[in-house]
């Protein structure tokens, strides 16, 4: 039995409140075992809330709720299911075995959180983003990664720009530190723009790819990219306490019109609740019923307008979370 408090974070909570999160949401999420959250969005074009200072765009919140639950680590799951190899946008003789890796972002440092400023300089505007990071930020998060491989296949493979950045040199320093500690795993390091090509030629060769804030921002929608949809998978963000904020992968969703029409996936948010049962309450079990539940949906060919693959029968968002029930043998 779960007890469920609803809070509002984004557009909605701007709309309310006037800002993208109150100190009161986040105490209550900071209250809570677990957190859910749904995908951000509404921040395009001519969108209310587009031409607004940055604190108070719908994205703020979503910073403001990683900074403040402390959540440092991110895992983004990507892998080929059988089902949807044809919608793989790799041809199947190169795909072959499909992939299956996982994306360790670094969550609450890098350039998201370094200092900013926009001035005028010399008569004209000058904007400068940081990009710090501090041996304690990357030890952790290496730590966090070298685990997650010694489950998996046992490969990490860290993704800088050491042949550039300073931050990245820290990186890859301290990252071959901690490998030290886990002789079974083996590491690799490749730069952020090799990783981005790699990973569209030979994806099958990533098990744990572990990177900075924006890197892993930019990679993991690649490695998104690569399942055929956008749509089907969850990403944790982890605390050191544990504590966890869970999100559909697609966790950007800028398309309003969209909305009401219930043509996006609602699987993303179903496996995001996977990944809560199995990270935050240690229900490996509950939390594999779920993911099975979704592959027999693939097999049964049901999809939703957004992830649509070649011979999916296309239904509504919520009649498709209404076959995610079925089959795991659940009332709707
Ligand atoms: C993500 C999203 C967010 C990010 C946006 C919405 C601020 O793109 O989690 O991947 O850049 O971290
Ligand atoms: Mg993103």
């Amino acid at each position: 039995k779960f007890n469920y408090t609803d809070i509002l974070m984004g557009g909605c909570s701007i709309d309310a409140y006037g800002v993208p999160l109150t100190d009161e949401a986040l105490e209550t999420a900071r209250n809570s075992d677990a957190v859910l959250l749904g995908a951000v969005g509404g921040d395009v074009g001519n969108s209310r809330w587009y031409d607004v200072a940055p604190e108070l765009r719908p994205e703020a919140g979503l910073l403001k709720i990683r900074k403040g639950l402390n959540l440092f680590a991110n895992i983004r799951p990507a892998y080929l299911f059988e089902q949807l190899a044809d919608a793989c946008p790799l041809k199947k003789e190169i795909i072959g075995n499909g992939f299956d890796m996982v994306i360790m972002r670094e969550l609450t440092g890098g350039v998201y959180f370094g200092a900013r400023s926009t001035e005028e300089k010399d008569g004209e505007l000058y904007a400068v983003d940081s990009m710090p990071y501090s041996e304690h930020e990357i030890r952790r998060i290496a730590i966090k990664g070298f685990e997650i491989a010694m489950k998996r296949r046992k490969n990490v493979i860290s993704v800088d720009k050491a042949n550039v950045l300073g931050s990245s040199r820290l990186w890859r320093k301290t990252v071959t530190e901690i490998g030290k500690e886990y002789p079974e795993v083996e590491l690799s390091h490749e730069y952020i723009d090799s990783a981005a090509l790699k990973l569209i030629r030979r994806p099958w060769e990533y098990d744990v790819i572990l990177t900075a804030n924006l890197f892993g921002d930019i990679i993991s929608d690649e490695g998104t990219g690569l399942t055929g949809t956008a749509g089907l998978f969850g990403s944790a963000e982890l605390s050191v306490s544990g504590k966890g904020l869970y999100t559909p992968n697609q966790l950007h969703y800028p398309d309003e019109s969209v909305i009401g029409k219930q043509k996006v996936s609602p699987v993303g948010m179903i496996m995001a609740a996977a990944l809560m049962l199995r990270c935050s309450f240690g229900l490996e079990k509950e939390a594999k019923t779920v993911e099975n539940a979704i592959e027999k949906v693939l097999e049964a060919k049901i999809s939703t307008e957004d992830m649509k693959y070649p011979g999916a029968k296309i239904v509504l968002t919520g009649e498709m979370a209404d076959f995610c029930c079925q089959f795991l043998g659940k009332d709707v």
